[in-house]
């Protein structure tokens, strides 16, 4: 039966879908996601994969922790059982996420063997499911992130019947990682870059169901990549490992270029932000390395940048390492002679 898919959560958390940076485990915990703030005040940024199972079994609530200026940050949810997942949904919105996203397209055997991720492209009914079950105990937006299909799938006749049984159980919003999962003899690495992408079958998807809100996401290195799909058409476009490993060019230009709001923020002014939030994480426990190793990134292929990398990659994890640290390596990148 279908059921309505209207924009719960907000209209503001959809905005800023049009372009997210990507869920990646080890990669976008909250210390990446609030560089990744400085550079973007638009763009959507998603959790790691928690799991259900952590969330509502382990107790694991300290995974959510988050800061305030984060936001609009979606909670990414690895599961397959209803009931779990909708526990877990809700403990994610009482944390403060105003989206709650359901993975997959995770291919790694950790993930299938606990049948969730990937894998799950092959169950539609239970996907569906849990997205019910998971609407039915959150007001904010329960979204998908999924591939085009795995192994011997047909993507042509797959996803359309996978996107059209979700939005009838009120998935209105998907994010397409457009290639398939391959999930015998790959690594989940070579799962990002072996299957071939199939960008064309996603923007078939946007004439053929207008009214989901349709990401792309997979191999999408440039902004002006990005502007051409949702030229194209599509609703938004995710970037992960670009985002990652050169920030300052991916995401420095995201507000003016793909929201049309504020200015280019430079990789100098988005370290130079992070300095009191490294002060405050030092001061409360933390290490400077589990910070600065997000930020190594950030002048990639500028004059000095060499030099930052090796000053942050070298001795952040060294004893009494703090902010004078980052400030060296800042030096190091202005003088730098450019050309
Ligand atoms: C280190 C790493 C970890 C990832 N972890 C997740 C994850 O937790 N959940 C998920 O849905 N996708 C995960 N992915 C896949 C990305 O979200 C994205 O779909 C993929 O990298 C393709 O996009 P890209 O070509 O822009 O990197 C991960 C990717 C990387 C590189």
């Amino acid at each position: 039966m279908r059921t309505e898919t209207g924009q719960r959560g907000g209209s503001a958390i959809r905005r800023a879908a049009r372009l997210s940076v990507a869920p990646m485990m080890d990669w976008t915990d909250r210390h990446c996601r609030y560089l990744h703030r400085q550079l973007s005040r638009e763009a959507l940024l998603y959790t790691e994969m928690v799991t259900s199972a952590a969330l509502v079994r382990g107790g694991a609530v300290h995974l959510l922790d988050h800061s305030p200026e984060e936001h609009p940050v979606a909670l990414q949810l690895g599961g397959s059982d209803p009931g779990e997942l909708a526990e877990a949904a809700a403990i994610g919105e009482a944390a403060g996420y105003g989206e709650i996203n359901l993975n997959v397209g995770c291919p790694s055997d950790r993930v299938q063997a606990g049948c969730f991720g990937a894998v799950l492209m092959e169950r539609p009914a239970v996907v569906a499911d849990c997205v019910t079950a998971m609407r039915g105990a959150v007001k904010a937006e329960v979204t998908v992130k999924c591939r085009i299909g795995v192994d011997d799938q047909d993507p042509e006749a797959v996803l359309p019947d996978f996107l059209a049984r979700l939005r009838d159980a009120g998935c209105g919003r998907f994010t397409i990682h457009a290639r398939k999962a391959w999930l015998q003899g790959l690594s989940p690495k070579e799962n990002r870059d072996i299957p071939p992408l199939d960008y064309p079958l996603v923007l078939r998807m946007k004439d053929r169901f207008p009214d989901l809100h349709l990401s792309v996401n997979g191999g999408v290195t440039s902004l002006a990549q990005a502007r051409a799909f949702l030229e194209a058409g599509l609703d938004g476009v995710m970037i992960g490992r670009a985002a990652y490993h050169d920030p300052g060019t991916v995401l420095g230009g995201v507000d003016p270029e793909i929201f049309g709001t504020g200015r280019v923020v430079e990789a100098e002014a988005a370290a130079r932000a992070m300095l009191p939030y490294i002060a405050a994480h030092l001061e409360a426990g933390g290490k400077l390395h589990q910070v600065t190793r997000h930020m190594l990134g950030l002048f990639t292929g500028r004059p000095g940048a060499r030099s930052w990398r090796r000053i942050l990659s070298e001795r952040a994890s060294r004893p009494g390492a703090g902010v004078a640290l980052v400030e060296e390596a800042l030096e190091a990148v202005t003088a730098a002679p450019v050309g």
